[in-house]
């Protein structure tokens, strides 16, 4: 029900295909719509739960998020980046395009996201709502996802030591994934800082958790099963924490992490159900 919210959203919030430009307005779709797991957009719905937000409008900041991270992911695709060519069990968005309109249609979904967020009513408080605009912002940039990608560039054939990686890591995933679930809750009443604390605890822990299992996914998965070439990070010298710790502990520190984000939400009580369940599916996940 929710994934259909999301999908409804995401959809309404996209440019029609027909209309000028219509290549880089089907690359936008192409990119957004017809898979994805949707992660970030359900940490958003199951944190609003917790504050008792109205759907809807956690939608709308659900498919921000979303929007950047589709836009993170065309870009990460590029042959100046990490040159795939299979995203979502599609060609990638350069591959069905062409390179500039892939980097277009990233750019385009990036200011698209700022827009939701800054038309919509998102919350009660003007000064709030602007707080959430300055949050996905800085959860973008150069000491967020974007940050995290350019330490992740750097890296290439060399070798990392776990809080490096750790540092790289929670900004190329974790941040988008934290501000995913800071904004669901903003969405909804105003908590006490300590319940934000929580919340924002267990999305560090699960940000984490989630791009520690992606490295392991993509070393002992299968291209069929991920929708995404297997094998590519070992093949093009990427420092992970397969390659860093190996198989077995890097799972191990998933389940530490999984453990440690549960662990936050304690005295969140019954509403925090759906973020556990989310914890769960995030280690557990098999693509
Ligand atoms: C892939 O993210 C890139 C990372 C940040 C690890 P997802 O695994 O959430 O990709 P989709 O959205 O489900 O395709
Ligand atoms: C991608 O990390 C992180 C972002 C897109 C911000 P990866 O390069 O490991 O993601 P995949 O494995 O290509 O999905
Ligand atoms: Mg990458
Ligand atoms: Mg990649
Ligand atoms: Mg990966």
């Amino acid at each position: 029900m929710q994934q259909r919210r999301i999908e409804t959203r995401l959809e309404a919030a996209l440019p029609r295909p027909e209309v000028a430009p219509v290549r880089l307005h089907q690359a936008m779709r192409y990119a957004v719509l017809g898979g994805g797991k949707r992660v970030r957009p359900l940490l958003a719905f199951a944190a609003g739960e917790c504050t008792r937000a109205d759907p809807q409008r956690v939608a709308t900041a659900g498919a921000a998020v979303e929007l950047i991270h589709a836009y993170s992911l065309i870009h990460d695709d590029l042959p100046c980046m990490d040159n795939d060519v299979l995203r979502r069990g599609k060609p990638t968005c350069h591959v069905e395009f062409d390179e500039a309109t892939a980097l277009l249609a990233g750019d385009a979904l990036q200011s698209l996201a700022f827009q939701l967020l800054a038309e919509e009513r998102l919350s009660d408080d003007p000064s709030r709502q602007l707080e959430m605009v300055k949050l996905l912002a800085r959860a973008s940039g150069s000491r967020g996802m974007a940050g995290g990608q350019a330490l992740d560039l750097a890296a290439v054939g060399t070798t990392l030591s776990v809080p490096e990686l750790e540092n790289m890591h929670i900004h190329k995933t974790g941040a988008l994934i934290r501000a995913a679930t800071l904004l669901g809750a903003h969405c909804g009443t105003a908590v006490a800082a300590s319940e934000l604390g929580a919340l924002d605890h267990f999305a560090k822990c699960i940000g984490l958790a989630f791009q520690v299992i992606d490295d392991l996914l993509d070393a002992e998965g299968t291209t069929a099963t991920l929708g995404k070439t297997a094998g590519k990070d070992a093949d093009q010298g990427k420092p992970t924490y397969v390659s860093a710790l190996g198989n077995s502990e890097a799972r191990k520190l998933a389940r530490e992490l999984h453990r440690d984000a549960l662990g936050a939400l304690d005295d969140l009580g019954e509403r925090a159900l759906r973020l556990r369940q989310l914890a769960d599916f995030v280690v557990l996940r098999q693509f």
